[in-house]
């Protein structure tokens, strides 16, 4: 299954932060920076790279610097624009789409309401990664993903900071073979559709809402 779990001691450090309920906002932000900078290390060990000439104090040397690879990074939101910093911090050149999805509070159905998103057409060659920090029911990514390939994109990347395995699931049902880049995959989703052991409402905690 192309589901990437990070296995790293910082990375379930953080976790355990975010999870704990007296984590405060101010706190809960930084840590979704820090947790969705080494997820974003991670989802882009792919990119290819070419080797340029440079002179080190010492002497000449071919070294590898990223191909002229743009990215494309579609928040969806609102919880999922907390990860995006990380990435346009680290890929300066990132362009930023879109995707307003929220939860039906009684039957955990997406629903949308926003979508504004660049040329996402396979042939400008760029990879577009969806970053969203809760895979629950699977709903909202399976939607954000069917947007995103309506719109060009191919392969798209999920990005995620904790997933359910019933939301893994749904995504592979639905959109067969997308990775997923997680950093814990947890044990069940409860009555109400939250994670369990989870971290609780994402946005409201990022948010303090
Ligand atoms: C959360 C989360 C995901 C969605 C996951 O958003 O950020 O988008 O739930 O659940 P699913 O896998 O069952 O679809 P929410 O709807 O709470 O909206 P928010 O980001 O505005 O808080
Ligand atoms: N959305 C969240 O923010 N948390 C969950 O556990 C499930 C969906």
């Amino acid at each position: 299954m192309p589901l990437h779990v990070l296995e790293h001691p910082l990375a379930a450090h953080i976790v355990t932060h975010l999870r704990d309920v007296t984590t405060k906002p101010a706190t809960f932000r930084t840590l979704a920076y820090q947790i969705s900078l080494l997820l974003a290390v991670e989802a882009t060990r792919g990119l290819e790279t070419r080797t340029r000439h440079i002179q080190t104090p010492l002497e000449g040397m071919q070294a590898r610097v990223l191909a002229a690879e743009k990215l494309i990074v579609v928040p969806i939101l609102r919880a999922g624009l907390g990860m995006v910093q990380p990435f346009s911090d680290l890929f300066p050149d990132v362009s930023v789409g879109y995707i307003g999805l929220e939860r039906d509070h009684e039957t955990a159905k997406p629903r949308s309401y926003y979508c504004k998103l660049p040329p996402l057409d396979g042939s400008t060659g760029r990879h577009v990664f969806i970053v969203d920090p809760m895979l629950a029911t699977g709903g909202s990514a399976a939607a954000a993903l069917t947007v995103v390939k309506q719109h060009g994109a191919e392969n798209p990347t999920l990005v995620s900071i904790v997933c359910a395995p019933e939301g893994v699931a749904e995504v592979e049902k639905h959109h067969p073979g997308t990775i997923i880049h997680t950093a814990a995959l947890d044990r069940e989703l409860n009555q109400r559709k939250y994670i369990l052991p989870g971290l609780g409402d994402f946005g409201d905690r990022l948010y303090g809402t």
